[in-house]
């Protein structure tokens, strides 16, 4: 039987129906058109379909839909700003650190949960997070260095 669940994506509530085991990366991107979030190994390895919930990345390949309930959930269509980008996502871009793009919408949101937890995280905490994401062009020197720089963008910014 399809159960009716009621959370928070990118500040607005959705009600959508849940089946069986269907995970949150299927209910965002097949139920509520959310393709900014990347399925990459479907086995909780590669880090593509990271996204928030309740603060915490969570990748959402494994992340149960019937859990939802009550939560909230952040993806990369809620970072930037309508056409301002969210400072994260600035410094990715300004280091070099996309190239095909696929692995970023999971790094942004895995540095976003990183930096709202702690704001002036340590180059080994960075390190840690990232060691969670796999990426097939950068080599991660530059994302690394994206990363560091999103760190430094996040401390002048006034308005994130
Ligand atoms: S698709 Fe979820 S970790 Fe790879
Ligand atoms: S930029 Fe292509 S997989 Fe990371």
């Amino acid at each position: 039987m399809p159960e009716k669940i009621t959370f928070t994506v990118n500040g607005t509530s959705r009600t959508v129906e849940i089946e069986g085991s269907e995970k949150l990366i299927y209910i965002l991107r097949e139920k509520l058109n959310l393709t900014g979030t990347k399925r990459g190994c479907d086995d909780a390895s590669c880090g593509a379909c990271v996204v928030v919930v309740d603060d915490e990345a969570v990748k959402s390949c494994t992340f149960p839909a019937k859990k939802l309930a009550g939560k909230e959930v952040l993806t990369i269509e809620g970072m930037a700003n309508g056409t301002n980008l969210h400072p994260i996502q600035r410094a990715l871009i300004d280091a070099g650190a996309v190239q095909c793009g696929y692995c970023t919408p999971g790094i942004v949101m895995e540095l976003f949960a990183l930096f709202h937890r702690k704001r002036d995280a340590t180059d080994d905490e960075i390190k840690e997070v990232l060691s969670r994401h796999l990426c097939r062009c950068t080599g991660y020197e530059a994302i690394y260095d994206g990363a560091l720089l999103a760190r430094k963008y996040l401390s002048e910014a006034v308005d994130r």
